[in-house]
């Protein structure tokens, strides 16, 4: 079975065909950058380019990042406000003349990583981060996966994501150390509440945990995502699959 995935994120909407059987990527993601916000309508246009470019018309997974109920959007911390109240399944399925299935990216890497990745075969308490713009969460146990909003635990009278996303070390000029002292901090503070016995690390920084990992304490096994930063698009297709 095959759909493709599409993962909006906070600086570029990314898209890859997907075998939903095994998570694998069937062709190079196509990648459109997005230097400034993107309407909704400019949005969709985007994503039925990246169908263009494979000729896709089947079906669609789109992981958004704000908070999803049915095929609402809610919340749009970090992309254009506009999107709040929009119907984003609806939006893309009309661009893209597509049959589409929205999800919160935090839950999509979330998905393909419990099924085909880190947290393969794994049935404990699992938390999945993903670090970029922001922060996605989802907490999966036993199989099933539940969309978080973890990044938006108050620090010092923000949101988390301000100190600990990949976003900030690089707002701020942070060195690994410092970052992983704060990524820590915050770690620590999640593990007080929710107690997982598994930490998958997702999102673009995954891919260089090595830099980071020794500054992170936690009593719950730490692991990096086998996804890397395509977890979001693999699960975007599985859910586009099999989703609604
Ligand atoms: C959003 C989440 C999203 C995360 C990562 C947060 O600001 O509220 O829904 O999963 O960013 O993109």
């Amino acid at each position: 079975m095959k759909a493709l995935g599409i993962d909006i994120g906070g600086s570029a909407v990314k898209g890859a065909p997907v075998d939903t059987k095994t998570g694998r990527l069937l062709a190079e993601r196509f990648r459109i950058a997005t230097p400034e916000p993107l309407s909704p309508l400019q949005m969709g246009r985007a994503i039925a380019k990246i169908a263009a470019q494979f000729n896709w018309q089947d079906r669609i997974g789109v992981g958004f990042p704000g908070v999803v109920i049915g095929s609402t959007i809610h919340t749009s911390a970090n992309l254009h406000a506009k999107f709040i109240g929009c119907d984003g399944a609806k939006l893309f399925a009309k661009a893209t003349r597509c049959p589409v299935a929205l999800i919160n990216d935090g839950a999509a890497a979330a998905i393909a990583e419990m099924r085909f990745g880190a947290g393969r075969g794994f049935m404990g308490k699992t938390l999945l981060l993903t670090l970029g713009t922001g922060i996605g969460t989802a907490l999966a146990y036993r199989g099933v996966v539940v969309p978080m909003e973890f990044g938006h635990l108050q620090h010092k009278g923000e949101s988390w994501e301000r100190f600990a996303a990949a976003s900030a070390r690089e707002r701020e000029d942070l060195s690994w150390k410092e970052w992983g002292k704060r990524l820590s901090n915050y770690i620590e503070e999640l593990e007080a509440l929710f107690w997982p016995e598994r930490i998958i690390i997702g999102g673009g920084v995954s891919a260089k945990h090595e830099k980071y990992f020794e500054f992170l304490e936690s009593r719950a096994k730490l692991v990096p995502a086998e996804f890397l930063n395509q977890a979001g698009i693999a699960g975007a297709a599985i859910w586009g699959a099999e989703g609604r």
